[in-house]
């Protein structure tokens, strides 16, 4: 039983404000939630609500901060829910809109957040537990996906590819692959400090060196993980690769890379080539969001060894994903809670891969806060792969650390990407 809602303006970790929600439970119990912001955001995303006007330049929440307060309280308090869904549903019933554009899906996911918080702790579980439970799958231990190379606009750098990470994908634990990410960090510190005299860093807390070729950035990997003492390998330390296509898209199917312009044939040629020279397992949104032919040429050519995510192409939107199954896209799907705006249709997104033979990666935001409940939704859907950043800055480490508490204080869970 809910007997409190209340919704406040906080700062993520870029400095704006986003929707921050405590709710109190019938027991005196505090739950708490707030929603992350992206940069890079697909065009087809539910609608993050923002004020407009001069106070910080136009990005403050107090609209969808006073919809919690006003509306979506009294909804809450007005009767005793038994599940996520039921409160999700009745949400988009009071927004009314398909996309929450009059709510906000930045008050929708927080709120929704804070209710699955709620709902865990009357069922005497912790969050990841209920959320197997809720979603009728077995918990597993992630790959991590460590973003330590930024660029795009994440980053003030000439790099046009968004994210460079590394996944420990042959870690015996989900400890040891926070360990190796950490030391392959400090490893790539070392080497940019020396080669370039800089440690700049990006959104998401990997380093923005002055480079622009992803040849450049994929040999800095390989050369960090050596130096670390681990071995780069598709088995191994893994690299996966966010070129967040829409940011170097001309239309057209011309795509423009260090002042360079390809075609989509060329340009997935060019991916072709990288994974030959470099062990990359996973590319996200290869191409732009809606150059449907350019992701098919891709899928075509190298969806039979590696994973390509799909992440402006779904939106975390069962119904797209769906779409992209039957019409050959991609072989996974990018999964953003507040891409969508409710937890409960980020399960349905999450079950909408399984059920097309997709696999799935749970994904932060390049603006975040030290909410941690992608680490639980990651775990209690047993999906194998978050992404949430560098192994440092307090916004991301949180999800790593949450990881590592989830295996240290719960039994029989594997690590692993299945
Ligand atoms: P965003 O970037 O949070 O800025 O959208 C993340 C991504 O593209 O995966
Ligand atoms: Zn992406």
């Amino acid at each position: 039983e809910i007997t409190a809602v209340t919704a406040r303006q906080i700062l993520d970790s870029r400095g704006n404000p986003t929707v921050h929600v405590n709710l109190t439970l019938g027991d005196g119990t505090l739950v708490e939630a707030s929603a992350p912001s992206g940069a890079s955001t697909g065009a087809f995303e539910a609608i993050e609500l923002r004020d407009g006007g001069s106070s910080y330049g136009g990005l403050s929440v107090h609209r969808a901060v006073d919809g919690v307060n006003t509306e979506i309280a009294p909804l809450l308090l007005s009767k005793t829910w038994t599940s996520i869904r039921e409160i999700d549903d009745a949400m988009r019933d009071l927004d009314g809109t398909p996309n929450y554009s009059r709510l906000g899906a930045n008050a929708t996911v927080a709120v929704s957040i804070a209710a699955s918080r709620a709902l865990a702790h009357a069922a005497g579980l912790p969050l990841h537990a209920w959320i197997a439970q809720q979603t009728g799958n077995t918990e597993l231990l992630p790959v991590p996906h460590f973003n330590v190379l930024n660029g795009g606009a994440h980053a003030a750098n000439d790099l046009d590819f968004q994210e460079f990470m590394i996944a420990p994908v042959g870690a015996a634990s989900e400890e040891l692959a926070v360990q190796a990410g950490a030391e392959i960090y400090h490893a790539l510190a070392k080497r940019i400090r020396a080669r370039y005299n800089a440690t700049g860093l990006g959104d998401e807390g990997g380093f923005a060196p002055p480079i622009s070729s992803p040849d450049e950035a994929l040999e800095l990997l390989v050369q960090a993980i050596t130096d670390a003492g681990y071995t780069p390998g598709i088995d191994q330390i893994a690299i996966a690769m966010d070129p967040a296509a829409n940011g170097f898209y001309d239309g057209d199917g011309v795509y423009r890379i260090a002042g360079v312009a390809k075609s989509r044939a060329e340009l997935a040629d060019y991916y072709a080539e990288l994974c030959a020279k470099y062990p990359i397992w996973s590319i996200e949104d290869g191409f732009a969001e809606d150059d449907h032919a350019g992701w098919k040429i891709l899928f075509d050519k190298l969806g039979d060894t590696v994973q390509l995510v799909g992440d402006d192409l779904y939106v975390t939107d069962a119904v797209r994903i769906r779409d992209g199954a039957t019409n050959g896209y991609s072989n996974a799907a990018l999964i953003k809670p507040n891409q969508i705006g409710t937890v409960s249709q980020t399960f349905d997104a999450i079950a909408a891969a399984r059920e097309t033979g997709m696999q799935s990666m749970v994904s932060h935001r390049s603006g975040e806060t030290s909410d941690t409940f992608i680490a639980d939704l990651v775990v209690g859907t047993g999906v194998g792969q978050i992404k949430t950043g560098a192994p440092a800055r307090g916004e991301r480490v949180a999800k790593y650390n949450r990881m590592m508490e989830i295996e240290a204080t719960t039994t029989g869970l594997r690590y692993g990407l299945k």
